[in-house]
């Protein structure tokens, strides 16, 4: 037998203190206890990391979401500042690729990564030309002697990092990938007595108790038709997410993209299928296993997010920004330089094969990009 993670010791001790704990808080602690949490140890997308997502396949997906950002820049009249806040960001990689590919609004653009694991925010240091948050969210001012104090423009790209969304409401874009599969939730299950709360003992073992009243209310709107056994996450947590984001953005877009189904389609497959573990770029133990020393992972049911003006899959997004564009670009350099193989052309081959990954209908390009309109 293995010994105990110290996440696991620390959900055993909370549960002989307080009685089987709630699926939330053991996803809480095991992904970020402060000290021992996966976040906090170690864990990370990337190449080196745990698990690959789209921005670190290679800088092909960041340069058709800087498209994606010119194009909502241009509809909101081309706002100077144009603030763009990346939540869930990682050690940086993603912003890194957008601030790259040039995108035409980076005059006005004040790009803002929020990440909750501090190690990761000092990684993002060592990638990107950090400036003070309150002088990126501004209110950046000058004085004019005959106009009076306006907003100073064409100072853009300024870059910043925070632990939370900002508190000030601003004109721009939220955008989150794979943020919101990481967000802990409760798991409950169905029995012929009604709705029950899976909570986890002091042996790390899952136990059925009672789903208090207003959980068994909320699980039975979202999947009335489920059977005894049948199991469904709820994720509030990722509800109250995308409402804060709401609350942030004055006027602009939020979009998030992750994998994605609904609940009732969630009830009818094993629970097993839809909350995920990843390690070491593999598929990881069961989800109360390594606690700490995995990831943990929830399919995102959008029907319990706020009702997105828009529900289409990565490939569908890219596509319609222009992914086509950059392939044929890439092709194009790829033929003129193949003889010669120097970097610059292997680089070129490489865009091809990121763009074949980034939108694999069976792999990446079959993740949903969920996207509101905040009109003002
Ligand atoms: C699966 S990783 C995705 C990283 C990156 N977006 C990518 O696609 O490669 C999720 C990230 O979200 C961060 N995170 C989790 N909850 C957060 C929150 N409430 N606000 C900001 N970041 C959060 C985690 O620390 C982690 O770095």
């Amino acid at each position: 037998m293995t010994a105990p993670t110290r996440v696991a010791e620390l959900v055993a001790e909370r549960a002989r203190r307080l009685g089987p704990i709630p699926f939330d808080e053991v996803v809480e602690l095991a992904l970020y206890h402060p000290e021992h949490g996966f976040y906090s140890s170690g864990g990370a997308a990337g190449r080196t990391g745990d698990f690959l997502t789209s921005p670190e396949v290679g800088p092909l997906f960041g340069a058709v979401l800087a498209n994606a950002l010119d194009d909502w820049w241009r509809e909101l009249g081309e706002p100077d500042p144009y603030v763009v806040v990346e939540a869930g960001a990682g050690a940086g990689t993603l912003a890194r690729h957008v601030l790259d590919a040039g995108p035409q609004c980076l005059r006005a653009l004040r790009y803002v990564l929020v990440e909750r694991s501090e190690r990761l925010r000092d990684a993002q240091h060592s990638h990107l030309p950090m400036e003070p948050a309150r002088q990126v969210l501004g209110p950046a001012v000058v004085t004019d002697p005959d106009e009076g104090p306006h907003p100073q423009t064409g100072i853009g790209p300024l870059v910043t990092s925070l632990p939370d969304l900002p508190q000030r409401p601003f004109v721009g874009a939220v955008v989150a990938n794979e943020l919101l599969d990481n967000l802990p939730f409760d798991l409950v299950e169905r029995t012929e007595l009604g709705w029950a709360e899976v909570r986890v003992d002091d042996e790390i073992r899952e136990v059925l108790v009672p789903a208090a009243h207003d959980l068994a209310l909320h699980a039975e709107r979202l999947a009335p038709d489920a059977s005894p056994g049948e199991r469904i996450p709820l994720q509030r947590q990722a509800t109250a997410w995308v409402r804060s984001a709401f609350a942030v953005v004055d006027r602009g877009h939020i979009a998030v993209v992750d994998y994605a189904s609904t609940t009732s389609e969630m009830a009818q497959r094993p629970w097993t299928e839809w909350v995920r573990t990843y390690r070491a770029h593999g598929p990881g133990a069961a989800p109360l296993d390594d606690l700490g020393e995995q990831d943990i992972t929830c399919e995102v049911a959008v029907d319990q997010l706020p009702a997105p003006d828009r529900n289409r899959s990565q490939t569908e997004f890219l596509t319609a920004h222009r992914l086509a564009a950059h392939l044929a670009e890439a092709k194009r350099a790829w033929t003129e330089r193949a003889h010669i193989g120097d970097l610059e052309a292997l680089k070129h081959r490489n865009r091809l094969s990121e763009g074949q990954a980034i939108s694999d209908p069976a792999g990446l390009g079959a993740f949903r990009v969920l996207e509101w309109k905040v009109e003002g």
